[in-house]
Parts: C-alpha cells; sequence; structure tokens
C-alpha cells in the first residue's frame, strides 16, 4: 500500500561485468523508483570459460556482500551465475527473493517456424544442469544449434559493441546456423544484448532476436513491488576491477550515469573499498 512511509527494497543485482546492465536497464524502466545496487565482479570476468564451481563460490560471496549493504532481494543478473548458483542461492537464504536468467529456449521453441534455433551462451552455462533441463523440458522436437561465442564478453566489457572483432565473432557462429535454417537466436548471455544490432546485421530483419530481460524485470516487479523497506536506500554500482572503465560505459548501457565505487576481493569474501 502506496502512503508516507512506502520505500520501495532496494534491488541488489550482479554480474561477472557490464553485461547485468542489460538486466539493470530493464529493471529501471519497469520500477523507475526502485533502488538498485549492482555489483560487476570485474576482477574476474569472464566467468564463462571457468568451472561451475568457482563461479558459485563468486556468486555466494557477492551475494552476502550485496545483503550486507541491504539488498532485501537479489537479481542474479547473469546466465553463466544462474547455471552454477541459483539454485544453491535459494537453498541457502530461504528468505530472500531471488531472479535469475535461464535461456529463453521455451519462447523460441514456442514461436519458431522452422524448427531451428539458435542459442547463444558461454561455456559454463551450456554445460550446466539448468539448459539442459531448459532443453529436455522445452524444446523436444526443435533443432537447437549452439555456440559459445568466445571472445566476445571481453570485446563488449571493453566497450567494443560494433568493433570488426566483435563482427567476426558473430559472423562465426551465426553464419552456420543461418545455413541450417535458424529463424530465431536465444540470448543466453546478459552481455548480448548490448550487440544486437551487429547479431540482427548479420542475420537479418526476419530473423527474431529473444533477449529475456524485459521478461526478467517483469518478474522483478511482481516481487518487488509488494515490499516494503523501513528506510529508502540509494541506487548504487560497485565494480571489483577498475571503476573509472564502468563509471565511462553507463551512460551509453544503462542509459544513465551514476559514480562507481570499488570493492575488493579479500580470500574469498568482498569487501567494500575503505573499509
Ligand atoms: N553475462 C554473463 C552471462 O550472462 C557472463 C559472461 C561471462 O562473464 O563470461 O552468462
Amino acid at each position: 500500500m502506496m502512503n508516507a512511509t512506502f520505500h520501495p527494497v532496494q534491488i541488489g543485482l550482479f554480474d561477472s561485468g557490464v553485461g547485468g546492465l542489460s538486466v539493470a536497464r530493464a529493471v529501471r524502466r519497469q520500477l523507475p523508483h526502485s533502488p538498485i545496487i549492482f555489483l560487476a565482479d570485474q576482477a574476474h570476468v569472464p566467468y564463462g570459460p571457468r568451472s561451475l564451481d568457482e563461479v558459485r563460490g563468486f556468486s555466494e560471496a557477492i551475494t552476502q556482500f550485496l545483503l550486507s549493504q541491504g539488498a532485501k532481494m537479489i537479481v542474479v543478473a547473469c546466465n553463466t551465475a544462474s547455471a552454477a548458483a541459483l539454485h544453491y542461492l535459494r537453498e541457502k537464504h530461504p528468505g530472500i527473493p531471488f531472479v535469475g536468467m535461464e535461456p529463453a529456449v521455451k519462447p523460441a521453441a514456442e514461436s519458431t517456424q522452422t524448427g531451428v534455433v539458435g542459442v547463444l551462451a558461454t561455456p559454463a552455462t551450456f554445460q550446466g544442469r539448468l539448459y539442459a533441463s531448459v532443453v529436455e523440458r522445452f524444446a523436444q522436437g526443435v533443432e537447437i544449434l549452439q555456440d559459445p561465442c568466445p571472445g566476445l564478453v571481453s570485446e563488449i566489457e571493453a566497450g567494443r559493441l560494433d568493433g570488426a572483432e566483435t563482427h567476426r565473432i558473430l559472423e562465426h557462429a551465426l553464419n552456420p546456423m543461418l545455413q541450417k535454417g535458424i529463424d530465431t537466436v536465444v540470448l543466453g548471455c546478459t552481455h548480448y544484448p548490448f550487440v544486437i544490432p551487429v547479431i540482427q546485421e548479420v542475420v537479418g530483419p526476419e530473423v527474431r532476436v529473444i533477449d529475456p530481460a524485459p521478461a526478467v524485470a517483469r518478474q522483478v516487479a511482481r516481487l518487488a513491488q509488494p515490499l516494503n523497506a523501513e528506510e529508502a536506500s540509494p541506487t548504487r554500482f560497485i565494480t571489483t576491477g577498475d571503476p573509472n572503465m564502468l563509471q565511462a560505459l553507463l551512460p551509453e548501457l544503462l542509459g544513465e550515469s551514476y559514480p562507481v565505487e570499488q570493492a575488493q576481493w579479500q580470500e574469498s569474501a568482498l569487501i567494500q573499498s575503505g573499509d
């Protein structure tokens, strides 16, 4: 109920890097008055080539950190971290609402006309049980073609959304899929919505490209809207990498400008720099 003492809860989001901003941007559109606290683990980006165990360790420490800073719900704005840790985090923190990412194979399988769907995600996401179960449950009778797009996350982290290497990686991934008749591409990594213009250029206007962020943001809104916080919280952006680099990319990737703070890994825990 909206009254003078209602404060929207602070929503924690995390990713290995700037990819989570594609989800944060959608959440900001859906819930413009809700404060967010965003953590980019750029000391460890990319997560995709790492083991699921290692990514689960990072995800648990980041979740602890975001909760300690006041977040009342957590959005795992990273397919790789969701594959590695979502189930575990929900069990470990039963009182906290979690929203995670899973490749949007279901809507793709429902809408494909050719019966051939391409999925772009990281190697770790493809190895996880979450992806296997999504394909098993929703893609019966549909041919799924996968590509891990090696190097693409690093190009996006560097802000080279339209560079020659970005084009090369996407052509290499998508041209063979086009030859096999895909009419739908699922973005199974939260970094990839930032290169939709290049993807669309390679596949042409007839191929549907599915960005799951708006649907995830609607789910975040359903869970967050009824929650009331005791006091107002600020919106904050934090990185374990170089704050200046993230700050420089925020206007383009998020559409808003914020100062960026730094957090540091100490052993396997995260602490705020200056603490
Ligand atoms: N943005 C991430 C994902 O959705 C992680 C990419 C990476 O760090 O490899 O999978």
